[in-house]
């Protein structure tokens, strides 16, 4: 275990179960990149103040520019015994350093102005990545949408067959657009976030002119960092007592975990024998070590699965801030926990899904069948009396009645004799019944409906 950063008033060793239960390295290891981005702008402003001589600064500079790289590379391994990604880094500066000059790093700051400004940084990031993978989940449906052109598909109601849809503008262009309301929602928020830096521990820092120069200076740098909006603090209290951010990060995570999840119950009944409209790729089934013959759809079941936990996440970040007094609270520290561990399975779920899809085969005859059903294009018969001067309550009643008819007789419309049709008081014939009980028609005969789909998502 390294030294602390708050030793100092304390006589007694800390507890070792309690310190293994406080620690947060385990989750907030992840912020390393953005922890030594803002160390780097803080020294800029330390030496601003004539507190860190332009040697010292330099020699810190190398040092975390030392640590920065192993983490862009990849080879960051932090030491899991630490207290929490600050303090660790804190060490490793010391390490590379020495302990004069690594005593100076943490002036003037605290842990609080640093994780609130890691944690943002991080949501920034990977939002930007979860909105790069929505954009492939889009592509793979558009990708399913030219596969299958102009097919028609089942459209539903209360799962009950309800009008006939077209798959590639009606079913995928659904999904597209649902996915490209989250990707908007991403941008916004992407748009809405400041990241602040100079906060102190709650008061603000004596060092605010200094802040503004350096972090000018390290932006004007090949920082590296990919945030929007970093500001010097305007009001440090709620600076560092806010997680209104994380909760926007779960919430957007919640609504597309949501939409997967549909999408999840929509692949797994068209993929039983009853439905049979969606052949699924083999490589994301498993099968069963009982029954020889079964191919399950488990990626779908496991990702609707996941629901729970992803919308549990938010909820614990919603519950541990709703008490919480101005300002930073320890309390705050669990939320990584939540944030991480939703980000990392949502994006884990994306980048399969995005695969998964492309490889949905649809299976033409069962649609077909199900296509050929009479009741799918009561509406439309309908709607074609009203053109022809009826008013729809009549239409409606009339339809009813011969739906009603044709399902006690185990007939189908199209064979019913035009005095038959005549019977049920409808202004139609055999002819109109063929022009229009069919899904090119019913298609067709919406003048308002479905939007040309979108191009691929760059
Ligand atoms: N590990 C802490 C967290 O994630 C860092 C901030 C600690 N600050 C403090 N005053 N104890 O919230």
């Amino acid at each position: 275990m390294n030294k602390k950063l708050w030793g100092g008033r304390f006589k007694k060793e800390t507890d070792k179960q309690f310190f293994a239960f406080q620690k947060s390295i385990q989750y907030d290891y992840i912020l390393a990149g953005f922890d030594i981005c803002h160390s780097l702008i803080h020294i800029g402003a330390l030496k601003d103040a004539g507190i860190l001589s332009a040697q010292e600064y330099n020699s810190l500079k190398k040092s975390l520019a030392g640590i920065l790289d192993e983490v862009k590379k990849g080879k960051f391994v932090p030491s899991f015994q630490d207290e929490d990604i600050h303090s660790y880094i804190q060490q490793r500066v010391t390490e590379s350093a020495g302990d004069k000059l690594s005593a100076k790093l943490h002036t003037l700051r605290s842990r609080n102005d640093q994780v609130i400004f890691d944690t943002k940084c991080y949501c920034y990031v990977e939002m930007l990545n979860l909105s790069d993978m929505l954009k492939n989940v889009c592509n793979s449906f558009l990708h399913l949408a030219e596969m299958y052109g102009d097919m028609p598909f089942a459209g539903y109601t209360h799962t009950q067959r309800a009008q006939v849809i077209p798959f590639a503008k009606g079913y995928a262009g659904a999904y597209v657009n649902m996915f490209t309301r989250d990707i908007k929602r991403i941008d916004r928020f992407l748009d809405n976030l400041i990241v602040y830096i100079g906060s102190g521990a709650l008061a603000g820092s004596v060092l605010k002119k200094n802040y503004e120069r350096a972090l000018k200076d390290f932006l004007r740098s090949s920082s590296g960092i990919k945030v929007k909006n970093i500001k010097v603090v305007e009001n440090p209290v709620d600076n560092v007592s806010d997680r209104d951010f994380v909760i926007e990060v779960l919430q957007i995570i919640s609504l597309i975990q949501m939409h997967l999840s549909r999408f999840c119950e929509d692949v797994i009944n068209y993929s039983t024998a009853e439905y049979s409209f969606f052949d699924l790729p083999e490589e994301f089934c498993t099968g069963s070590s009982l029954m020889p013959h079964k191919k399950n759809p488990d990626f779908a079941e496991l990702v609707r699965g996941y629901t729970g936990r992803i919308y549990g996440d938010l909820l614990a970040v919603m519950t541990m801030m709703k008490g919480l007094p101005l300002t930073y609270n320890r309390d705050m520290q669990v939320d990584k926990e939540s944030l991480t561990s939703a980000v990392s399975l949502l994006q884990n779920e994306l980048l399969i899904m995005a695969r998964f899809i492309k490889g949905i085969k649809l299976n033409r005859q069962k649609i077909d069948e199900v296509l050929s059903d009479q009741r799918l294009y009561a509406t439309e018969l309908a709607e074609y009396l009203v053109s022809k001067g009826v008013a729809f309550k009549d239409a409606h009643e009339c339809v009813g009645a011969l739906i009603r008819f044709c399902e006690d007789n185990k007939k189908i419309i199209a064979d019913l004799s035009d005095k038959e049709l005549k019977d049920f008081n409808l202004n139609l014939n055999g002819l109109d019944v063929k022009k229009v009980m069919n899904s090119g028609y019913a298609i067709r005969s919406k003048k308002a409906s479905f939007k040309n789909l979108p191009g691929m998502f760059k």
